[in-house]
């Protein structure tokens, strides 16, 4: 079967990651967590005292750029683990105080230029399916499929809400739900490469799909564009 590249954009926690992981290993192909990458650059951010009190040293940490390599390796699972200057990082990464920071490092032009050619030459072979803000318009716009993801906030909210417990982390509903649209609004307004949903993308509003649901629906259209 002809293999193809799938974009996948939308709000934050809507659920990208984990379609995005089920058609990677339904299908085969190479998933590319950029948001990872976007969380990787903040970390080493903090780890340089660059933000300070959500400031953002942009000078300091543009000058930086070429001493940070990020890349992923697969764990026993399968799953991409994310590596920072070859130090596994996967779990600083998720952490609050990263999600706290990450949008304003998003939106700084010199890292975003320097992830979108790392994300470009990871998807250039096609067979892969990569998550992000602008995977269908910039990263890959010549993707046959792209997908925009919707959920309503407060099921946003409750799904990321459970997966922090899950790892320990023991966040308020209301302080999470603070930070996702705190996020979605400066990923959504940002002068450089904003998330914005490109022309050809089908939009995904998975406020009442079960996953299984979902992946149901996505694979329907994965196989109405390599069967062709
Ligand atoms: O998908 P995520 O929540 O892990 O992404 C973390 C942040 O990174 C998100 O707030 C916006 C930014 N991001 C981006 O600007 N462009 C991408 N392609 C992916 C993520």
């Amino acid at each position: 079967m002809k293999k193809i590249s799938i974009a996948i954009d939308g709000y934050s926690s809507c659920g990208k990651s984990t379609l995005a992981k089920q058609l990677a290993k339904q299908l085969g192909y190479v998933y590319v967590d950029t948001g990872a990458m976007y969380r990787a650059v903040t970390l080493f951010a903090m780890q340089n005292n660059f933000i300070n009190d959500g400031e953002v040293n942009t000078e300091h940490l543009v000058e930086s750029l070429p001493e940070i390599s990020i890349h992923f390796e697969l764990n026993e699972e399968n799953h991409p683990v994310t590596y920072l200057n070859q130090k596994k990082v996967e779990a600083e990464i998720r952490t609050m105080e990263v999600s706290n920071n990450v949008s304003k490092v998003g939106t700084i032009k010199e890292v975003r230029q320097k992830l979108v050619f790392l994300q470009q030459q990871m998807g250039a072979k096609g067979g892969v399916v990569m998550d992000g803000r602008d995977i269908g318009t910039v990263v890959m716009p010549e993707a046959e499929l792209k997908i925009f993801m919707t959920a309503d906030n407060n099921v946003r909210a409750k799904r990321r809400w459970l997966e922090l417990k899950e790892k320990g982390q023991e966040e308020t509903i209301e302080s999470v739900l603070e930070n996702l649209k705190h996020r979605d609004n400066i990923d959504s307004t940002r002068a450089e490469s904003p998330l914005t949903q490109a022309n050809d993308a089908l939009v995904l509003d998975n406020t009442n799909l079960s996953r299984d649901e979902q992946l149901k629906l996505v694979l329907k259209w994965v196989k109405e564009r390599t069967s062709a």
